[in-house]
This record gives C-alpha cells, structure tokens and sequence, in this order.
C-alpha cells in the first residue's frame, strides 16, 4: 500500500482526528494537504486529550514522520504553540515534523479582513473560524502571498510584507474602517517566527516523493470536510481549500497513481458548524441529545455545533466526488439510548424526487428530506470488540448506511478512546 487518504465525508467533525491515530500505526509518514489551525483534531488515550489544529494527527506514533504540506496555511503562531504542547507530553518533534518550503503563511492582516468582512456580512455571515483562512488562500490565488520560503531571506520578507500590507490597510481602513497595520512591527515578529521555524522548513513534495520510491506508507490527512470543498462544497458556505481526494495530490505534490485507498470517515449522525444548508438538521429533542451526548461543540471555536439526522444523500454525493474505497464511522455510541434512529434517503423539491444531490444552495435549502427509520439501541456498543458483539439494531443501521453508499465498512468507533474500536484492517466487516 502506498498512499492513504482520509477524508471527512460530511461537514467535518467526523472524528477524523482518531482515526488517523489509529491508522498512523501502520504507516510512516502522516501528511496534512489542506485547510490550516481552522481544523481541531482530537485525540484521546488515558486521561488525556488532545486538539491538534495543524500538525498530523500521527504526531503521538513516535515512528511517524509529519508533514505539513504546500496547500495548508500555516499560522506560524498556532504551530509553534502545537509544538510547545506536543514537547510537553514527552513527544519530540524536531525531526519528525516537515513543513513545506511552499506553504503560505497566515499573517495577522488575514484574521483581520477575515473579521471585518464577516461583521459587514452581517446577517449574510459564512460563520468562519476567525482563524485567517479566506483571505490567506486569496493572497495565493492572487499571487500576493507569503511562503515559508519567503523567511529565509530578510529583503525579500521586507518587500513582499511591505507591498502587501499597504494593500491590506488600504482595503481595511477605506472599506472596512478598521484600525491599519504597522509594517515594522510585524516584519521584526515574522523574523523571530522564521528562526524557531526554520529547522522544520523543507521540499516535502521531494521528500514524500523520496519516500514513496522507498516503500514507505504514506497517510494523507484531510482537514474539514468533503461538503466543505471550495468546488464541491455548498458555496459560498464552505472553506477555501480542497478537503475531498484530489486535494491531497495537488496540497502534497504526490501522483494521484499512489493512491490506493480512500476512507471516509463518516459520522453516525450529521452535524455542521457555520452558517448553510443542513436539509436534516433536527431543531428538536433528538437535536438537543446528539448535541449534548455527542459533545457537539466547537474544538476550535467552542460554538455548538448544529445537529441532524445521517444525510445518505449527502454521503452518496461525497463517496462520487472521492472514490472511497472504504468506510470509518464514528460516535455510533452517541445515538445509544434513542427510540428511534433515522437516516435520509431521498429528497423531495415541490413534490418531486431529486436523483441527486444538488449541490447549489437554493434548491438545497427548499429540499425536503425523506427518512428510512430504524429502531434504536439500548446496549453500551463501547465494550464491543468485534462488529458482531454490537446490539443488533446498530448493525442493521450500518448495514444499511453501507448497503446504500454501496461502499465496506471496516472501521467502527464506538467510543473517544483507542480501544473504543473496531477495525478490520481494510477488510470489509460490512460489504
Ligand atoms: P473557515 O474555514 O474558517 O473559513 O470557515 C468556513 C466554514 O467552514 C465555516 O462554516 C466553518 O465553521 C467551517 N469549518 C472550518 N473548519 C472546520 C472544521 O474543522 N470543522 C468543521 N467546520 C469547519
């Protein structure tokens, strides 16, 4: 096997976080393509718990190597922050962390429009991370961004820095009347940034490459989720990167002939955070209960996160656009206890059935979703230690989810914890 991705197959939040813990012993280099400290990965064993916004998941498997690839946006602050906590639990990381001599930078100038532009937004908000991304991936579009590399030299720094923060002050000055920015300040910061940052800086395209070659495994690391996507997303209420597979060869600089495995991780129910169109959102009890149960707030942002039924519709769309080869679901225990469970497998518009899902937030904001329903579970599956000890209600539900996408299961998470889980090392547990 050469090149795994995994991917959030919904709105992110999937619980990929674990996933990639779990997968990362098997592999020896775990890579993030996309997105920046806007992602909160979760990781839990014993009694600690940990967000990872920017560093691979795979960080904790002392024998992995981590890199942060040219599409990510990298917030010199939040890494080095992650750094700090990392070192602290007795991890090292020097060495064992790569960061892409092209991945662009995150300045402080980015969180600034990101939050003037959502204040003018007003009512219209896209309910972002604050965390910079938007304005961030603009620069590099429009060629007016700053890389890793651009650290290294000081008059280059200088110049770049200076050309764009004239251009950002006039826009939030004129147009958003917001406070400008001090040119001096921010260049003497960015240099102290590049010396803490310079012995994680190289070509990781080159060395993932190298890698490859060698025999190596390689995990690709997806941030946010597929319904996000700039192109596949519900735009304009998505991120401004690729989380869905093509992503991970454009963000990682690795040939899309490596890949040979696409897990999407799929949560037991819907949840997403931010503003947009949730056809199966639950403003109920049941709402309420996966919010509560499920822990549905915020890693990154502490926002409760909104609620819903599993939407086949929505994944049957995700698994087109990714090719998943296989599924990992997640928080099944969360659903535990309630009478019934229900998943999306159709939609109506104005009395008719749609074949597909539409991706345009129009008409996805008028659909009405049409339910299977199935009966719930009161047995704890968090003891399970095989696919065949959870309550049989639970299997007929994943039977069904797996029937109906029409892709395997071979993992099942059945609690936050390492061992709150069912794997079958890529072979089907339910096909
Ligand atoms: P941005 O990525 O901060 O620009 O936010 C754009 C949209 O993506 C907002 O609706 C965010 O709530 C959502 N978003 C960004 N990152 C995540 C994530 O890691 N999990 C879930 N939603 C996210």
């Amino acid at each position: 096997m050469s090149v795994t991705i995994i991917i959030g197959s919904q709105w992110g939040d999937e619980g990929k976080g674990k996933i990639v813990d779990l997968l990362s012993a098997d592999v020896d280099v775990v890579a993030r393509y996309q997105g920046g400290a806007n992602a909160g990965h979760t990781i839990a064993w014993g009694d600690t718990e940990v967000v990872l916004h920017l560093v691979p998941s795979g960080i904790f498997n002392k024998d992995v190597t981590c890199v942060i690839g040219n599409g990510v946006v990298i917030d010199p602050v939040a890494v080095l922050e992650e750094i700090k906590t990392i070192r602290s639990l007795g991890y090292e990381v020097e060495g064992r962390l790569l960061m892409s001599h092209n991945a662009h930078l995150i300045m402080p100038y980015h969180k600034k429009i990101e939050e003037a532009r959502e204040r003018a937004r007003d009512a219209g908000a896209i309910g972002t991370t604050g965390r910079g991304i938007g304005p961030a991936y603009t620069d590099k579009y429009a060629r007016t961004g700053i890389r890793l590399v651009d650290l290294l030299d000081r008059d280059v720094l200088r110049k770049k820095l200076k050309e764009s923060i004239d251009e950002k002050n006039a826009i939030l000055s004129s147009i958003y009347g917001a406070e400008k920015l001090d040119v001096e300040a921010m260049i003497d910061e960015y240099v102290e940034f590049d010396k803490l940052i310079d012995p994680y800086v190289t070509d990781t395209s080159a060395y993932l490459n190298n890698a490859l070659k060698a025999g190596k495994r390689v995990l690709a690391e997806g941030a946010q989720g597929s319904l996000l996507d700039i192109d596949f997303g519900t735009y304009p209420f998505v991120t401004s990167s690729h989380p869905t597979a093509g992503g991970a060869c454009t963000g990682l600089g690795i040939p899309p002939t490596r890949v040979d495995r696409v897990v999407g991780i799929v949560k037991a129910y819907s949840t997403r955070v931010g503003n947009g169109p949730f056809p199966t959102e639950l403003d109920d009890a049941d709402g309420e209960t996966l919010r509560k149960v499920g822990h549905e707030f915020g890693a990154t942002t502490g926002r409760p996160r909104r609620c819903g039924w599993l939407d086949l519709m929505a994944l049957n769309y995700t698994s087109m656009i990714n090719g998943f080869t296989d599924l990992a679901i997640t928080k099944l225990d969360v659903m535990t206890g309630m009478p019934v469970v229900k998943a999306c497998v159709g939609y109506e518009l104005d009395g008719k059935r749609l074949d597909r899902f539409p991706n345009d937030i129009t008409t996805l904001e008028k659909v009405v979703p049409i339910y299977e329903s199935f009966d719930g579970w009161t047995e704890d599956p968090r003891e399970a230690r095989a696919f065949e000890d959870l309550p049989s209600a639970a299997r007929k539900y994943l039977t069904f989810v797996s029937n109906f996408m029409e892709v395997p299961i071979c993992i099942v998470s059945t609690g936050p914890k390492r061992d709150q889980t069912l794997s079958s090392m890529g072979t089907p547990m339910v096909a």
